[in-house]
């Protein structure tokens, strides 16, 4: 459940369910409140509250001044010698506890007063100046317990009381040892009876049974810290988690534990299995790359630098935190995928591949949307769980007799406002600006195009595209003038792609070129593609490259032959953005920064806490790709163009394309000579095409990002000079850009992270990241590519050319049959789709930008940061009102007009489903 925008963010500082307990609430200090002052108040503190169940002598701790005369008069009389501490602990059972063992629920045995299945301790922020560490309470067990509140019928509460001396001060941390023989899910921890309560202790972790390991788990309080900020009783324990979490770097991660370490990319192929699943290494020189968690698995037999895989269904290791597959709300998105990968695809596979065919006429595709494609036995098997029926209802939707169901799928929105446009070259221009890929897309700045390729291997450097051929498509205007004004723009996959073309030609059922693609922005401010460029690596080293340029013909032929060259400019870019601007610039490079994050920011770090809905869900998501998705023989080799070199691929734009301080929007923009500096305009930048919508209304969620940020930076680090003695924060900068990027540490671009403004940047670049730019890239997979032809992901011939007689005469006899039988077969579009369609859906309790999660309704205690995050959300709610005004205009020709999709994939907010739009805080599909 999501606490709208609209709704106030619940005040973490004060005090909830009041009647349950007599104390009133006292607002805690803000960010630094010193332990000497919080020993002060525990000393006027009278003893407390109690749980509900033993009803013991109640003395009310009370705001008002007669309540406070009162307590003054008791101590003058009696002074207090100890304090009566509630603990209520907020606990999470499991789904499938509750489903399958409910007779056998261990719960039951601490709930009725059996076990002394929990051990609680507190932890002062005071120091025990005998053991010169933080004052420790006894260890007391829990042993209560509270009614569930009723819209949540899988929340229970448990409680556990103390007595402390008066003196203990207020408590910053809480150790927790779990006796029982299973983890369990605690939410949160409260804490009644001390000057500043109810203290709020954010948990949302696993805690782990003590037969796993015999580590306690250490709960900090919801108050924010820096580390020179840290309170001295807990300093050591701050420290000590850290180092919890970074491990010794050995052995095989085991499921409970909560290990975040690097590894290289070694775990996508599966040699034992099969010599042609055998795969590089991705990560060194060669082959850079993001580095990923460490689950330490064994090598496999026969490779000893490849890690050994696990089967399909089971899961690899992620920190135990990282993975919530036991609740079926929170994990809607990677159980998802994974039912679809592991059981729908497979279905498919078996109901299509006995009889993959091509598709032999365009109808033959609108039939997937009518009729849908008939799976039979199979399915039944995965349909029994209710979890995993209630997933992929919305494909399977009919039964139509015992042991058969209908995956149907439903008409994308490329083709469900205009049939026809995708055949059109405005459409085909506006992809670029509007589309699921619109970050490819570049003003031509010079001329001739020249590769950066080596001559030696690829040919002479220069395009074949020629000043002539680009000027009979100007309207009259000079090549020259073309440049100067801002009116020609291109697509390049030239050297991206051409060094992987003659290795991807040498594979059955795939032909490619790299391709560039020449656009001019006419007087109407319309695009338009003028010219294609495809090319083909030299045959030997002395042969040139072979190259050849497409204009767009008006007679039959010349139509057909322009169609077919858009299509493999369409699978470069289908690649592309999956391999590259969708995979490695998101979902790989955000991982780094999560491992980063817990290894070195505690979270009583301000910056951890910032982070941390920007962290939701990734690792998992990413694991099970590299499982499923991306791996050797996976659903991208078999259905995209570079096959089995897919990953090299995203390894080479990595090399070549990839800098940190270019995943700043307003950066990247201007790299792409896609904007220029303008001080006068907002994010200093002026956008070249103003109707660009990703960049117009990017730049509005990248803005109030940076505003939110810069105003959280700037409450907790009043100087340069703190951002540069936080340690903490330091050694994460550190790490990121020396374990995390390591093939990137030595490039000159990584910011320095050496003021506010550094800090701003380089958080901003991550979060948007996480948000908007993935939102951007991911969610409009499904309603542009599901419609094959608009973006085929491969091509299985090269274009007709008149010197091969007997295919070209194929060609003129029936140009739609060679058309259909160039692109991807039907099983290969059909997993593609039920992939896409996956990747697109928004799970029920998704977290949107500007909002907070219901388990994290008590992140951090401080008004200022609350008050300031409303300032978020509120300037978000502007955003999408105006993003819908935009939609609305007449003028602006890429996102409105007849049969044209309004650009909704930066709209902040969105239901449930396939829906194009809506910013998720996170990468979680
Ligand atoms: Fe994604």
């Amino acid at each position: 459940m999501l606490l709208s925008k609209s709704t106030t963010i619940p005040n973490p500082c004060r005090s909830r369910r009041r009647s349950l307990f007599s104390a009133s609430p006292k607002r805690t200090s803000g960010a630094g409140s010193s332990s000497s002052s919080s020993s002060r108040r525990a000393n006027v503190a009278v003893r407390a509250v109690i749980s509900s169940d033993d009803k013991k002598s109640v003395a009310v701790a009370t705001s008002s001044s007669s309540g406070q005369q009162q307590q003054q008069q008791q101590q003058m009389s009696s002074p207090p010698s100890a304090i009566d501490v509630t603990v209520v602990l907020t606990v999470r059972s499991r789904l499938k506890e509750k489903l399958l063992e409910k007779a056998k629920d261990r719960w039951e045995h601490f709930v009725t007063g059996i076990g002394q299945g929990i051990l609680l301790q507190l932890v002062s922020n005071d120091v025990d100046h005998v053991t010169n560490s933080g004052k420790r309470s006894t260890e007391a067990a829990v042993r209560g317990w509270l009614p569930k509140p009723s819209s949540h019928p899988s929340i229970v509460e448990y409680a556990a009381n103390f007595t402390v001396p008066y003196d203990f001060g207020q408590p910053g941390a809480i150790i927790i040892t779990n006796l029982h023989d299973r983890e369990f899910h605690l939410m949160d921890i409260v804490v009644h009876g001390f000057s500043d309560s109810p203290s709020f202790f954010h948990a949302n972790s696993w805690i782990h049974s003590r037969l796993d390991s015999t580590e306690r788990r250490v709960i900090f309080s919801n108050q924010a810290y820096l580390p020179s900020q840290t309170p001295e009783g807990l300093k050591a324990l701050r420290k000590d988690v850290l180092v919890s979490h970074r491990g010794d770097g050995k052995g095989k991660r085991e499921k409970f534990e909560r290990v975040y370490d690097y590894d290289l990319y070694n775990d996508l192929g599966n040699p034992d299995k099969d010599v042609d699943l055998a795969r590089p290494v991705l990560g060194g020189k060669e082959r850079p790359y993001p580095r990923r968690c460490r689950t330490g698995r064994p090598p496999t037999k026969s490779d000893p630098s490849a890690e050994s895989q696990v089967e399909k269904r089971h899961h690899v290791y992620v920190p135990r935190d990282e993975n919530f597959e036991e609740i079926k709300q929170d994990t809607f998105s990677s159980g998802a995928l994974r039912a679809l990968l592991h059981n729908l695809i497979p279905a498919l596979r078996a109901a299509l591949s006995s009889s993959d065919r091509q598709f032999e006429c365009f109808s033959d595709i609108d039939r997937l949307y009518k009729e849908g494609v008939l799976l039979k036995g199979e399915t039944e098997k995965f349909m029994d769980g209710s979890i995993l029926s209630s997933i992929l209802s919305s494909l399977l939707t009919n039964v139509t007799s015992i042991g058969e169901r209908l995956m149907k799928y439903d008409i994308p929105s490329i083709i469900s406002r205009d049939r026809f446009s995708w055949l059109r070259d405005n459409e085909f221009a506006r992809q670029t600006l509007a589309g699921v890929n619109p970050v490819s897309i570049e003003r031509l700045r010079e001329f001739p195009i020249l590769s950066k390729l080596d001559p030696a291997v690829y040919g002479p450097p220069e395009s074949a595209i020629t000043k002539e051929c680009l000027e009979q498509e100007l309207n009259g205007m000079s090549l020259e003038e073309a440049i100067e004004n801002h009116r020609l723009f291109i697509v390049d996959y030239h050297d991206l792609l051409l060094p992987f073309v003659k290795k991807i030609n040498s594979l059955k059922g795939r032909k490619a070129y790299a391709s560039r693609t020449i656009f001019f922005l006419t007087n109407a401010g319309i695009l338009r593609p003028i010219v294609i460029e495809l090319s083909l690596p030299p045959k030997t080293r002395s042969s040139g490259t072979r190259k050849r340029v497409y204009t767009h013909g008006h007679d039959a032929t010349s139509f057909w032959i322009w169609k077919f060259a858009k299509a493999h400019v369409c699978s470069n870019d289908a690649g592309v953005h999956q391999l590259v601007n969708h995979w490695l610039r998101t979902h790989a490079c955000m991982e780094p920064y999560i491992i980063a994050s817990h290894r070195q920011l505690s979270s009583m770090h301000p910056i951890f806490k910032l982070l941390h809905p920007h962290m939701r869900y990734t690792m998992e998501i990413n694991t099970l790709a590299r499982q499923s998705l991306i791996n050797g023989g996976g659903i991208i080799e078999k259905c995209f163009s570079p096959e089995k070199y897919s990953l090299e691929v995203s390894s080479a734009a990595y090399k070549n394309m990839w800098r940190f301080d270019m995943e700043a929007l307003p950066a990247d923009l201007i790299r792409r000579g896609m904007a220029v500096e303008d001080p006068t305009m907002p994010c200093g930048i002026k956008l070249v095409i103003e109707d660009y919508p990703y960049a117009a209304d990017g730049l509005l969620v990248w803005s109030a990002t940076e505003d939110w940020v810069k105003d959280y930076v700037n409450h907790f680090y009043p100087d340069a000079a703190s951002v540069l003695s936080d340690a903490e924060l330091q050694a994460w900068w550190d790490e990121i850009k020396n374990e995390g990027h390591r093939d990137k540490r030595d490039e000159p671009w990584w910011p320095a992270l050496a003021s506010k403004e550094d800090l701003v940047r380089i958080l901003t670049t991550i979060i948007w990241t996480a948000s908007g730019q993935h939102a951007a890239i991911n969610f409009g997979q499904y309603p542009f590519g599901g419609y094959m032809p608009n973006r085929p992901t491969l091509m299985k011939r090269l274009i007709p050319q008149e010197d091969e007689p007997e295919e070209y005469q194929k060609f003129l006899l029936n140009p739609q049959y060679v058309f259909l039988s160039s692109v991807p077969s039907q099983l290969q579009a059909t997993q593609v789709m039920a992939v896409q369609d996956t990747l697109s859906t928004h799970s029920p309790d998704e977290e949107y930008l500007g909002q907070v999660h219901e388990s994290r309704s008590h992140w951090i205690c401080d008004q200022k940061v609350l008050s300031l995050f409303e300032n978020f959300s509120t300037r978000l709610e502007e955003i999408e009102e105006t993003i819908k005004r935009r939609n609305k205009d007449p003028g602006l020709k890429n996102r409105s007009g007849a049969g044209v999709p309004p650009y909704e994939l930066l709209l902040p907010t969105s239901g449930p489903g396939v829906t194009g739009r809506g910013i998720p805080n996170s990468i979680s599909i």
